[in-house]
C-alpha cells in the first residue's frame, strides 16, 4: 500500500464541519498523509483559521442548502480534477434543547434532521457522480454511537444519526451495483471530548443542577476503556475507510466508543 506516511497520497478529499473537532483533526491528518483537503463549515472564521493551521483549502458551506453542495462540488472537481474522498462530518446535537420524545418540538426536530441527516443525503447525491468520473471514491459519513442505542434525552440527535446509518447502506449498494467504484460507510464515534460533548456535558449539569465534574465522570463511567476518545482516535478510522486499505469495504458501521456499546 505504499508509503506508511502517504496513505492517501494524490487523493483529494472534501471534510465539512472542518473547523472544529473532530473535522478538523480528520482534516489535518488527511493532508499529513498527502491528501489536497478541501475544508468546509459554516463556521467561516473559525474554518479559516483552521485551513491555515491545516494546509487545507477552505470553503464556507452550510450542508443543508442544496444549491451550495452543487457549487462547492464543481469548484473542487473543476480546480483539482478529481473528488476521491467525501467525509460528510458537520453535525450539531440541538442548540441546548436536548430533549425528550415528547418535549421536543417539531422545529428542532426538523432542524437536526435537516443539519445531521438532509445534509448527507445532498453530499452523497451530488458526490456519486464525481467520484464516479474519478474512477471511484469513498464516502464517510458521521453518524454516532447514538443511531445504534435509545437516547431518550436527545431524541432529534438520535434519530437524525439512524437515519444517516441507514442511508450510508443504501448509497453502498447502489454505488456497487452501479460499478461506479464508490465506497461508503458510516463511522460511530461514543464519546469524544470535543466543543460538542462539552456543551452537552454543561447542558445536562445545568438541567440537572449538579456540579460539572460530575456529569463528566458519570459519562465516563459509561466508558468500560475508561477514559473519553480523542479526535485523532475518529480521524484514523476515517483515514483507513478513506485509504486503498479498506478497498474491499463498503456499507460498514464503524464503532469507536472505548467499549461503550458493550454496556447495552
Ligand atoms: N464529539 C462526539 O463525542 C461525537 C460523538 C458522536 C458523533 N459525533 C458527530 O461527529 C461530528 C462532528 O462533531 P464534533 O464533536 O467535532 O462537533 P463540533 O461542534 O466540534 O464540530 C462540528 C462542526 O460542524 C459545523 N457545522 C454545524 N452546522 C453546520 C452546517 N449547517 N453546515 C456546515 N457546518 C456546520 C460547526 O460549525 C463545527 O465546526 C458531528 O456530526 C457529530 O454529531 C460526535
Amino acid at each position: 500500500m505504499g508509503n506508511n506516511n502517504q496513505r492517501i497520497q494524490g487523493k483529494v478529499a472534501l471534510v465539512t464541519g472542518g473547523a472544529s473537532g473532530l473535522g478538523l483533526a480528520i482534516a489535518s491528518l488527511m493532508v499529513q498523509q498527502g491528501g489536497a483537503v478541501i475544508i468546509t463549515d459554516i463556521a467561516a472564521d473559525q474554518g479559516r483559521l483552521a485551513a491555515e493551521q491545516t494546509g487545507a483549502e477552505f470553503m464556507a458551506q452550510d450542508v443543508s442548502d442544496e444549491a451550495r453542495w452543487r457549487e462547492v462540488l464543481s469548484h473542487i472537481f473543476e480546480k483539482y480534477g478529481r473528488l476521491d474522498i467525501l467525509v460528510n462530518n458537520a453535525g450539531i446535537s440541538g442548540d441546548g434543547l436536548a430533549t425528550d420524545p415528547e418535549t421536543t418540538t417539531l422545529d428542532e426536530w426538523q432542524k437536526i434532521q435537516r443539519i445531521n441527516s438532509d445534509s448527507v443525503f445532498l453530499g452523497c447525491k451530488y458526490a456519486i457522480d464525481y467520484m464516479r468520473k474519478s474512477g471511484g471514491g469513498s464516502i464517510i459519513n458521521m453518524s454516532s454511537i447514538a443511531a445504534l442505542v435509545a437516547t431518550p434525552f436527545i431524541t432529534s440527535y438520535g434519530a437524525s444519526k439512524a437515519a444517516v446509518r441507514q442511508l450510508t447502506m443504501s448509497v453502498a449498494l447502489h454505488c456497487a451495483k452501479n460499478s461506479s467504484r464508490v465506497r461508503c460507510n458510516s463511522v460511530h464515534p461514543g464519546q469524544i471530548r470535543t466543543p460538542m460533548l462539552e456543551s452537552l456535558f454543561e447542558e445536562a449539569a445545568s438541567q440537572m443542577n449538579v456540579p460539572l465534574d460530575m456529569v463528566v465522570q458519570g459519562f465516563l463511567e459509561r466508558i468500560p476503556l475508561g477514559e473519553f476518545g480523542t479526535a485523532e482516535d475518529i480521524a484514523y478510522m476515517v483515514l483507513f475507510l478513506a485509504s486503498e486499505e479498506s478497498k474491499h469495504i463498503t456499507g460498514g458501521q464503524f464503532v469507536v466508543d472505548g467499549g461503550m456499546q458493550l454496556n447495552g
